[in-house]
């Protein structure tokens, strides 16, 4: 993860807008909430899945970058005050902290665009079609059926109690959908079977929804050191976790379970695919 981080944190200095002229202040911002920091495992994700099909580094790091700039911006205003209002990213003031209110909506806007159009690019992929696949499936992963639609879930049920079926749901929109497009990324880019997409998709399923449990503990067991966030927020919101749901102890087996159940989708890679094992085994381990 640490080499995908630094491939990554180039491309995307590349790939980021500048801080010239008057709208300055809106690169500033961009660069603020994705360079620098961050665990870059759907970056990883996107490199290692296309490194199974053989695809050039160029263009997975491109992907890499895309994702990690939908991810930013899914940060910037995750915190901003009208969500749940966090203070703190990545061990330092969040976006609107550190710029204002009305810079870190922008610059979420932009980082969303540039996303896309990273995507659209030639540089990309020189298949069209395949440059089109990436379009739509992060579309259908960042949309108002995926990661927005998840996000709006968890907003109206602050308060609520939710079943743990609800609040799998709850998840797999909010976070799993972005997880599984970047694991299903490395198949569309080296033009794979669909029954290899299928596996990838499968695997990055399991694996966010184990993340965000694992997100949910570390909120109640992690130090502001560890994670670089505000610590038991979540509680105090009132947000409808599985730790809410099932209790710290169940809710830990619990992704225990999804994340092995996430690398025996990979069986049919053989060992090729055994950093996406290593990770899965990562994702409920980690401390951050
Ligand atoms: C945090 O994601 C938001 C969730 C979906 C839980 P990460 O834990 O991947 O955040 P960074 O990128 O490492 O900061
Ligand atoms: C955020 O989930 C998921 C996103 C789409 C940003 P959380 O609200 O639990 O993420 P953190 O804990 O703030 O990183
Ligand atoms: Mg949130
Ligand atoms: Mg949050
Ligand atoms: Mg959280």
């Amino acid at each position: 993860m640490t080499r995908a981080a630094e491939v990554v944190e180039q491309a995307l200095d590349v790939l980021l807008p500048d801080t010239e002229g008057m709208e300055g202040r809106l690169g500033e911002a961009m660069r603020y909430a994705t360079l620098g920091g961050g665990k870059r495992m759907r970056a990883f994700l996107v490199m290692e899945s296309a490194a199974l099909f053989g695809v050039a580094e160029t263009s997975a790091a491109r992907v890499a970058a895309s994702v990690e700039m939908l991810h930013a911006y899914s940060l910037v205003h995750d915190d901003l005050p009208a969500m749940d209002d966090d203070d703190l990213r990545r061990g330092k003031p969040s976006t609107h902290k550190a710029f204002d209110e009305a810079t870190a909506i922008l610059a979420g806007d932009a980082l969303q665009t540039r996303a896309f159009e990273i995507l659209a690019e030639s540089d990309t992929h020189s298949d069209p079609q395949a440059r089109c696949e990436l379009v739509a499936a992060l579309g259908a992963a960042a949309g108002a059926k995926g990661m927005a639609g998840g996000q709006m879930i968890d907003m109206v049920s602050e308060g609520q109690e939710l079943s743990a079926t609800a609040v799998t749901r709850l998840q797999a929109l909010k976070t799993g959908r972005l997880i599984q497009y970047s694991a299903e990324a490395g198949a569309i880019l080296g033009r794979a079977s669909s029954q290899q997409r299928h596996l990838l998709a499968a695997y990055g399923r399991d694996l966010g929804a184990a993340f965000q449990i694992a997100d949910d503990i570390l909120d109640i067991e992690g130090s502001v050191a560890e994670i670089g966030k505000t610590a038991g927020k979540d509680q105090a919101a009132g947000k409808a976790t599985m730790v809410a749901v099932l209790g710290a102890e169940m809710a830990k087996a619990h992704a225990e379970m999804l994340a092995r159940q996430a690398a025996d989708h990979l069986r049919d890679f053989g060992d090729r695919a055994d950093t996406l094992r290593a990770l899965a085994a990562f994702v409920v381990a980690r401390r951050s």
